[in-house]
């Protein structure tokens, strides 16, 4: 097995045995794909959003934010595209009865051409030493180039079948490749269907005419439906946002790598109304100021990349992709889009009503056009567990597991420790942990030895441990730990609150995007 792949299960585990995340139902053994966040992890995944929403409401004048149901008219998902053509392409093995995705299979097969790649560019650089040229030995070595060439030939048969929505051709391309089912190892293969994501349910009984309606596959379509309520009674002017957080349901069949891909999942959206004509300046506005949003939390500039989309969907004119650096590779987080006028246009269609803004500026109506950020937490949440996880030699034999978290975003910014459980330690341990819980998530612990409650704190990110000694009962000082150096400090009691603060509230982190 690879070694990045023992690296994620390592961390998976890690995210299971600190309460961070849990697998639904698990006593009866589970759902597949859908996850349950424990007391740690709620804390971490509440700050991403919180980090999310003040930056988008608080430091923008001009964006307000809105809580939409899930459950909405179904017709929504008509005029959206959705009922027609949010599917995936699907195919099963006769032999497993196991349904894959078509499109899966063929960039797994893609991905295999680029593992032989990276194999040969690893095992010359290990050959080389010093003095290996990795650009020049890709562009000249023969079995790298023909590689190079294979997969190339197949990425472009793949995404011109892809494009052309060619189901008979992706089949083909699955037997000419000659992929075999995991499971069975037959090439036993159905043709491909299209299978749509969104999961219908009835709403109200079925004497009173049940309707068939859906569970959001995206938190979007309530901010476009909701566009002129929220224009007019905020009295806003273009150019302005609207944000939402909220949960989003895919039926998706392969669904892998822990909460990459769930079936239930929570985005992080804002759709900026504009003038047309001016999407293309906003687009680059916010593709950028996304990018530094994710690049202040100061996790490794090197980690992010973009992906501009080359082939668009029908309705979009620019889209692009913040990927970041997962240990399965390089993967999207967060995607930007320029939708044109596409979704108030079908939406003004669909219902009838006009979905205009009147520009005083220019004294005429239009429709305006829309830039959406849009993004997983559960993938963000995903990308700082990964990044911050560190099991740590420390010398000497001895290790430490500790989860570099941004302050800001660690569940528990400070545990307060008596050094001993008695001579009034504990009370005043308790007393300083009741004066920082107004400001900061606290921790008070007085089990096992010090040494293992650090090693505790450090496992779950806590940034800071305050110890509580016999000093401190003569002159009101303790010992403040910090996580990434473990260095220690003798600070004052009456010092703790703005020393903590300075470092861990979301302002210092929401001052570096300004
Ligand atoms: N409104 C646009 C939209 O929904 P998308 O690219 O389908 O676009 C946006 O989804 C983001 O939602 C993705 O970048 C990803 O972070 C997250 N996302 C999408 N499907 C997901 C899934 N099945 N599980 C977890 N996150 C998902």
């Amino acid at each position: 097995m690879a070694k990045q792949e023992d690296v994620f299960k390592t961390i998976v585990a890690h995210a299971k045995e600190y309460g961070f995340v849990f697998q639904s139902s698990e006593i009866y053994d589970g759902l597949s794909a859908v996850y349950d966040y424990g007391q740690n992890g709620v804390e971490l995944k509440n700050n991403i959003k919180r980090y999310w929403w003040e930056s988008m409401t608080m430091l923008h004048d001009n964006i307000v934010g809105i809580d939409s149901a899930i459950f909405m008219h179904p017709t929504i998902w008509k005029a959206s595209g959705h009922v027609d053509a949010f599917n995936d392409p699907l195919i099963d093995n006769k032999d497993s009865k196991k349904r894959y995705r078509a499109d899966v299979l063929i960039e797994d097969e893609i991905a295999k051409f680029d593992d032989k790649i990276n194999k040969e560019v690893a095992k010359a650089a290990k050959r080389f030493g010093e003095s290996f040229d990795e650009e020049m030995f890709r562009k000249t070595n023969p079995r790298v180039l023909e590689h190079q060439a294979k997969r190339d030939a197949l990425h472009e048969r793949f995404a011109k079948a892809m494009n052309d929505n060619d189901l008979a051709e992706l089949r083909q391309i699955i037997i000419d490749q000659e992929i075999v089912c995991p499971i069975s190892g037959t090439r036993n293969w159905t043709d491909v269907r299209q299978f749509n994501l969104m999961f219908k349910t009835e709403m109200g009984s079925t004497a009173d005419g049940a309707m068939n309606v859906y569970l959001r596959p995206e938190t979007a379509q309530g901010i476009f439906v909701n566009y002129l309520n929220v224009q007019k009674t905020g009295r806003m002017r273009i150019p302005f946002g609207i944000a939402q957080i909220g949960k989003a349901f895919r039926n998706e069949i392969v669904a892998r790598q822990f909460i990459f891909r769930m079936r239930e999942f929570e985005q992080m959206e804002m759709q900026f109304f504009v003038r047309p004509g001016e999407e293309m300046h906003y687009f680059d506005y916010w593709r950028q100021w996304r990018m530094r949003w994710h690049k202040a939390l100061g996790m490794g500039d090197s980690k992010y990349r973009f992906h501009d989309h080359e082939k668009l969907a029908h309705y979009a004119n620019a889209a692009t992709d913040i990927e970041f650096e997962m240990p399965f590779g390089f993967k999207e987080v967060e995607g930007i889009h320029s939708r044109t006028d596409f979704d108030l246009s079908q939406h003004e269609k669909y219902s009838g009503k006009k979905i205009q803004y009147f520009d005083p500026e220019l004294n005429k109506s239009y429709t305006p056009y829309v830039i959406e950020t849009s993004i997983g937490v559960d993938r963000m949440f995903l990308s700082v567990f990964c990044s911050c996880y560190e099991d740590q030699d420390l010398g000497n034999g001895d290790r430490r597991v500790v989860l570099h978290f941004p302050a800001p975003l660690a569940p528990v910014k400070c545990a307060v420790l008596p050094l001993v459980k008695k001579d009034g330690l504990p009370e005043k341990a308790r007393e300083i942990q009741h004066r920082l819980r107004f400001d900061f998530t606290c921790q008070y612990d007085e089990k096992d030895s010090i040494g293992k409650r650090y090693r505790r704190q450090d496992a779950i990110g806590t940034p800071y441990c305050v110890t509580v000694d016999h000093q401190t009962l003569e002159d009101n000082t303790v010992t403040l730990r910090h996580r990434d150096t473990m260095e220690q400090q003798r600070v004052a009691i009456d010092q703790l609150e703005s020393m903590l603060a300075a470092e861990v509230s979301l302002n210092s982190l929401l001052r570096k995007l300004l």
